[in-house]
């Protein structure tokens, strides 16, 4: 397993270049399902998620041609010879987000076999919700051997009113309902940017979608969807991880191709920890010392303080002057980085879903472990700032959602290396379009 090796103390400088959003990408992929026509998708971040989503649409028997090269964040998706609607345990196992083929399975096949997730490592992650509002479109819904069994001649609009705000609920729901018969309204939808953006793709297949990014989401259902070409939104969290290792390295560091008005909650909490930030067109700037001070943040729903930046400014509260209580609240056990903060070095002490962390304290490098995708991101930028060398164990979590993060880093002036096995071939662009 590839390990990261980080010497800390350089600030960063320079420009760093945002990749399309790993949680934007997922649910467009998925989307193609809806359609026999080719969608094309660019801005596709090369991230081992998407390689992980492309094995589930071929398994289902879609065509699945990644570019490379200069294409090579590009993808084109023809779902026109489906020869099976299942999404096997082996794939769901890995990554969670393959249960949103769930709906549009359903739509257009009338029929899925989509495994349950399983447990994670930062909560229950249930996906009743996804199941409740299917049945509420008219799916019959039988679950046996870990597996979800939907049926469905044709799903029939409905209103539907989500008892808790789900990113992946709405979008799974969204889906399912354009081409269902009739209206369907969405209430207590997720607002993320990634939710409009894939409204944005649905809209250009000819689905009738009104109300993306407010809490309620109107659609009017269509017989059929056509192909279309989509330009994926950059990716807030890996543009937010880039800003906090500016703010925690000092330096002086431009975040390039990303969309600043995504980032407000976090840009807003950074100016309070006393954070130079600046943001002009796709871009943000961080200049600092790198001595922010202390101020408590609490995770919520979009536009609210995101939960999958909540580690990442752990790291940052570490290094700042004073206490910032940290409080998650949309996952039930996600401080799983804080003992390994704590083993650098960090002063965390855990009450529930509170975390209070008294800065400033010199860290050292160590050895740790990621846990988690956004927990092992934490430990990366803790990293930069340990005295001597920090060694990260199974940096495959950070795979899943960040593109070449080492090389970006060590392109702003990071010492990072990777040791271990070379990434797999096919996350390495080749010279030529296979
Ligand atoms: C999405 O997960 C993201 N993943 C997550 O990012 C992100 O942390 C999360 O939204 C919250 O912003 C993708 O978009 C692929 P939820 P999702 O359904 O949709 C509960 C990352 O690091 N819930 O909005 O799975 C759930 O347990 C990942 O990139 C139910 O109870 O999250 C949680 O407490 C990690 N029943 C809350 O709702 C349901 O049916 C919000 O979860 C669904 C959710």
């Amino acid at each position: 397993m590839d390990k990261f090796v980080i010497r800390g103390g350089n600030p960063l400088t320079g420009t760093v270049r945002i990749s399309g959003a790993k949680n934007a990408a997922l649910p467009a992929m998925a989307a193609a399902l809806l359609t026999e026509e080719p969608v094309i998708l660019e801005n596709i971040p090369q991230v081992r998620d998407i390689e992980t989503e492309r094995k589930l649409l071929v398994a289902m028997g879609a065509d699945v041609e990644l570019g490379y090269g200069r294409a090579q964040h590009r993808t084109t998706i023809c779902c026109r010879n489906l020869v099976n609607a299942e999404a096997s345990y082996e794939l769901v196992k890995t990554m969670r987000a393959s249960t949103l083929v769930l709906g549009p399975l359903v739509a257009r096949m009338g029929h899925a076999r989509v495994s349950l997730p399983g447990g994670c490592a930062i909560g229950a992650r249930p996906i009743d919700l996804h199941i409740k509002g299917l049945e509420q479109l008219g799916a019959v819904i039988a679950q046996e051997h870990g597996y979800i069994e939907a049926q469905a001649e044709r799903l029939k609009g409905a209103h539907i009113l989500f008892e808790k705000i789900t990113v992946t609920g709405t979008e799974d729901l969204l889906m399912a309902a354009t081409l269902a018969e009739g209206e369907t309204v969405l209430e207590n939808c997720a607002r993320e940017p990634e939710v409009v953006d894939l409204a944005s793709l649905l809209n250009k297949m000819g689905a009738r979608i009104e109300g993306a990014g407010t809490p309620t989401i109107r659609v009017q259902g269509v017989e059929r969807l056509r192909g279309a070409r989509h330009r994926i939104v950059p990716d807030r969290i890996e543009a937010g991880t880039f800003i906090i290792a500016a703010a925690l390295t000092g330096g002086d560091l431009s975040v390039s191709s990303c969309e600043p008005r995504h980032l407000d909650a976090l840009l807003q909490k950074l100016e309070e920890c006393g954070v130079q930030v600046s943001a002009t067109g796709d871009s943000v700037r961080v200049s600092g010392n790198g001595r922010p001070k202390g101020a408590d943040v609490a995770t919520q729903e979009y536009p609210g303080f995101p939960t999958d930046m909540q580690a990442q400014y752990m790291a940052l509260a570490t290094q700042a002057e004073g206490t910032s209580v940290v409080t998650e609240n949309i996952f039930e056990n996600r401080f799983m980085h804080a003992q390994e903060l704590v083993r650098m070095g960090a002063d965390i002490r855990i009450e529930g879903h509170r975390a209070v962390v008294r800065g400033r304290t010199a860290l050292s490098g160590a050895a740790v472990q990621a846990s988690d995708l956004r927990a092992s991101a934490s430990l990366v930028l803790a990293a930069l700032v340990a005295e001597g060398e920090t060694i990260i164990d199974r940096v495959y979590h950070i795979d899943r959602g960040y593109e070449r993060i080492e090389e970006k880093l060590r392109g702003v002036g990071a010492q990072i290396r990777r040791i271990g096995e070379l990434l797999p071939k096919r996350m390495v662009a080749p010279e030529v379009a296979v």
